[in-house]
């Protein structure tokens, strides 16, 4: 049996943990656990194996109370090998085994004494033939495929051995041979037999010529834009659109997701005249009292990040209609939703969003432009025009990472000694700002801030000297003067202070020498709103640059992962 890990552990068991190294069976389990409790360290990582070295569990979630029956178990003898809130649950099932000699009631019973999340699968000495586990508040899917049963939390573990796989449900517990598996819904009390769902094919998830996932997944926004564009159905919007016209709209994510939904409440104002409450996800719920009256549109790459998971459950709970934008097709937040829009990017494996980011603005522009047309802040003739734009953007975006790239990379060549910086824009620019920080903090692990222009001279402006320098998303002179003048006198503020500035922005070439940026790339404009997709993919590939040039792990940055599914 695979049950890596042991060594260290036996020193405090009362039995020989290495009971299951000399065990010879086919079973195997596995975790990647991203540090909740203790330090990265040989024994806070999975599995972890019961005392008395008869169970061992990979666990996704937290245990609130795990304290407390740490405590209680301590009491009774039960030694801990680890710091983590996981290895209660496998010492709780020993100990309940050890009363009723039954694997279901033992974990029955146990699942009865957790708080929190949690999903786990369990093997044991007792049964050499079978993965036991659960699903509570998490997500986890599994295929048979030619006598073997692959069990994943993450489709794409599952897409090279099938194209579909069945998903348990909240509350369900199981029993899975290389055959078979056995579901128990503790919810409806029955065995249940869960849908199948369709999942990426494998080949999708190769690297091809690309040398790391994030800029191949950058390179494919302009097919995902394409695809968006054929797939996302008018009459959803329209059925979504009519339902927010009656309601008091809010918009939720974590992240880059958050910073969409910012973006989403500038377009919804500006396009349909539509105030909306936005906040993270974390703190939706400390600011906002949720009702029926509510429209919530939940935005989240992966569909199962815990915060806004937890979002639009209360949302739900309390009657709102929720509209829910994930690239992940089944996952939690689509399957909660009466309005799911799946994406439909493609998967996408770099931690750092990209294509995704970008495919959420136009979903959100496309709600938006269609309520200004049932609420008449848009004529017909703008919002054919709006839906026109759209369909340009593809090529507009492919020519400009094309063309560009390697502009941006000399310009992240120059800039990569200095540690700090700041993202500025004015308008819809502050939110593209402030992704676009977060983008390049996540990579290069540099300092750098995202905020709105007209704010540095409250405070942030006291950074500013050689060693600081600063990026900033410029509006269209044309269309937006006073905004365009506006956030050149910010930028001279900086220049006054020493500091150095490159600029994105829609206006010809020669903005560098007439206002002496030390670096100006020019985007070709579709109109402000989709203006700003350029503008995020120009911050995606300075972000990019930047941390191939300084040799980060750039799909798997320190301390992150894809989807944080605890709170
Ligand atoms: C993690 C990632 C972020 C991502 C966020 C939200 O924190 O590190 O890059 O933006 O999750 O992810 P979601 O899947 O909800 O969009």
């Amino acid at each position: 049996m695979s049950i890596k890990k042991i060594g260290s552990i036996t020193e405090c068991c009362q039995n020989d943990c290495n009971i299951f190294e000399s065990i010879d069976t086919n079973i195997s389990i596995g975790h990647t656990r991203w540090a909740t409790h203790g330090r990265v360290t040989v024994n806070n990582s999975h599995p972890h194996i019961s005392s008395d070295g008869c169970f061992a569990l990979v666990h996704n979630g937290i245990i609130e109370n795990y304290n407390l029956l740490k405590e209680e178990l301590e009491h009774e003898s039960i030694c801990f090998a680890s710091e983590t809130d996981s290895e209660v649950i496998v010492n709780l099932i020993a100990k309940y085994y050890s009363e009723c000699n039954d694997i279901n009631a033992a974990i029955i019973r146990t699942n009865e004494r957790l708080i929190g999340s949690f999903t786990y699968l369990l093997v044991t000495i007792y049964d050499l033939k079978h993965i036991y586990g659960c699903c509570y508040k998490g997500t986890l899917g599994y295929q048979i495929v030619e006598g073997m049963t692959v069990i994943a939390s993450d489709q794409i573990a599952i897409a090279p051995y099938s194209d579909d796989a069945i998903f348990f449900e909240d509350g369900d517990i199981f029993k899975a041979s290389n055959t078979e598996v056995e579901c128990f819904s503790t919810r409806e009390n029955k065995e249940v037999t869960r849908e199948t769902i369709k999942i990426p094919k494998a080949s999708l998830c190769e690297k091809n010529e690309y040398s790391n996932y994030m800029i191949k997944e950058i390179n494919e926004t302009p097919r995902a834009i394409n695809v968006c564009n054929k797939n996302i159905d008018k009459k959803v919007l329209m059925e979504i659109a009519e339902d927010i016209h009656e309601k008091k709209l809010c918009i939720v994510g974590a992240g880059s997701s958050f910073f969409v939904a910012q973006l989403g409440q500038y377009i919804f104002s500006s396009l349909a005249n539509k105030d909306s409450k936005v906040h993270s996800a974390d703190e939706f719920l400390n600011i906002y009292k949720p009702t029926q009256l509510n429209h919530l549109i939940a935005l989240s790459q992966s569909g199962e990040t815990f915060d806004t998971l937890d979002v639009l459950k209360k949302f739900s709970e309390k009657g709102a209609k929720i509209t829910s934008i994930n690239n992940v097709n089944g996952s939690a937040s689509q399957r909660l939703s009466q309005f799911p829009i799946l994406q439909d990017c493609g998967p996408e494996l770099s931690v750092l969003s990209t294509k995704s980011v970008s495919i959420q603005v136009i979903i959100i522009y496309k709600i938006a432009i269609t309520l200004g047309l049932i609420n008449g802040s848009l004529k017909q003739e703008e919002y054919n025009k709006y839906m026109e734009d759209s369909i340009i953007l593809e090529s507009v975006v492919s020519e400009f990472i094309q063309n560009k790239s390697e502009e941006i990379r000399k310009i992240a060549e120059r800039q990569k000694e200095i540690k700090n910086c700041f993202f500025i824009g004015n308008g819809l620019n502050y939110p593209v700002a402030m992704e676009s920080s977060l983008k390049f903090k996540e990579v290069t692990y540099y300092h750098s801030e995202g905020i709105s222009s007209g704010s540095l001279k409250h405070g942030s402006l006291s950074l500013i000297d050689r060693s600081f320098y600063t990026i900033a998303f410029l509006p269209n002179k044309d269309a937006e003067e006073k905004m365009f003048y506006h956030i050149m006198t910010n930028i001279s503020e900086i220049q006054a202070r020493g500091g150095d500035v490159i600029a994105f922005g829609s206006d010809d070439s020669k903005m560098a020498e007439f206002n002496n940026l030390s670096a100006y790339i020019k985007i070709m404009p579709v109109n402000k709103y989709l203006d700003s997709v350029l503008f995020l993919v120009a911050g995606q590939l300075y972000a990019y640059h930047t941390a191939a040039i300084l040799k980060r792990d750039i799909d798997k940055p320190r301390s992150l992962a894809k989807a944080i599914t605890v709170s």
